[in-house]
C-alpha cells in the first residue's frame, strides 16, 4: 500500500510536531525514517496507524484520503509493532489467534504452522507462553501476529531497538521477509542508522518534524558528498 502524505501537521496543543510534511512512501519497500529523539517518528508513524488524528493536511492510503475512509478500516489494513514486543500472558498460539479473532478472520491452524516454518519459528512453540520466550523471539511472534490477518502495511516503532545485536539481526531478516515473502510495504522508525540502513529500500532523515532527505542508499551516500557535513553529522546521530 502506498503512502502519501499532503500539508501534513501534526500538533499537541501548541506544540507542533509534524510540520508542513510532504512525502510519500512506496508501496512494497523498505521505508526507513531516521531521526533523533523527540524529532516526531511516533507520532508520525500513530497516525499513519489512525491512533492519533492529524492536526491538518491529508494522509493517502493508495490514493484514498483519510477523510474517506474509516478508522477501523485504516486499521484494519495495518500492522503495528512497538519498540517493547506487546505479547499479553497466554500461549503463543492463543496470542496469534488473538488478532485473528479481533479482526473476523479465518486462518486454520495449518496456515498458521506453515507461516512460522517460512518465518523460522518451530511450531513447538505454539504451547510455549510469552514469558518463556526471549525478547527477540517474543518480538518476532509479535510480527507474525500481526502478519497472519494479512494486513497491506507493517509500521514499526524501533522494533529492534530492546535487542541484543543477534536477536536484532534475526528480527531485521524476518522485517525483510515481511516484503519479499508475503509482499507487504513496510515504514519502519529508527534511530540506529547502521542497523536500519542494512534492509532499507528509501531512507528519510527526519529532523524537528520536517524531512531534511529522502532517497534511495545511493542518493544517500551522494547528498552525503554534496551536502558534507551537515549530513554526515546527522548520521553519525550527532544532531540537533
Ligand atoms: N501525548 C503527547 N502529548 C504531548 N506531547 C507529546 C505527546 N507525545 C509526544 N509528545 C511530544 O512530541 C514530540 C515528538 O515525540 P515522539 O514520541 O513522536 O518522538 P520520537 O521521534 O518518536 O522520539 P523517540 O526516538 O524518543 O521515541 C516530543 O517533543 C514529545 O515530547
Ligand atoms: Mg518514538
Amino acid at each position: 500500500m502506498e503512502i502519501k502524505c499532503d500539508r501534513l501537521r501534526i500538533n499537541y496543543g501548541d506544540t507542533v510536531v509534524i510540520d508542513d510534511f510532504n512525502t510519500g512512501f512506496p508501496s512494497r519497500e523498505i521505508n526507513v525514517i531516521i531521526g533523533n529523539s523527540g524529532s516526531g517518528k511516533s507520532t508520525l508513524l500513530r497516525t499513519v496507524a489512525a491512533l492519533n488524528d492529524p492536526t491538518s493536511g491529508t494522509i493517502y492510503y493508495d490514493n484514498q484520503p483519510h477523510h474517506k475512509l474509516s478508522t477501523r478500516v485504516i486499521r484494519s489494513k495495518i500492522g503495528m509493532i512497538f519498540q517493547k514486543p506487546t505479547l499479553f500472558e497466554g500461549t503463543v498460539y492463543e496470542n496469534l489467534r488473538f488478532g485473528l479473532e479481533q479482526q473476523n478472520r479465518r486462518v486454520d491452524d495449518q496456515e498458521i504452522e506453515s507461516i512460522l516454518r517460512q518465518v523460522g519459528i518451530p511450531t513447538s512453540y505454539l504451547s510455549k507462553k510469552g514469558n518463556e520466550l526471549s525478547v527477540g523471539e517474543q518480538q518476532r511472534i509479535c510480527i507474525v501476529r500481526s502478519l497472519l490477518p494479512s494486513p497491506d502495511l507493517f509500521l514499526l516503532d524501533e522494533p529492534t531497538s530492546a535487542l541484543d545485536p543477534h536477536n536484532s539481526n534475526k528480527v531485521l531478516r524476518l522485517i525483510k521477509s515481511v516484503k519479499t515473502d508475503f509482499d507487504k510495504t513496510i515504514i519502519m522508525v529508527s534511530h540506529d542508522t547502521r542497523e536500519s540502513l542494512s534492509i532499507a529500500d528509501n531512507v528519510f532523515l527526519l529532523s524537528q518534524g520536517k524531512i531534511i532527505f529522502s532517497g534511495d542508499k545511493e542518493e544517500l551516500e551522494r547528498a552525503q558528498q554534496v551536502r558534507g557535513s551537515h549530513l554526515s553529522k546527522f548520521m553519525r546521530g550527532d544532531y540537533e
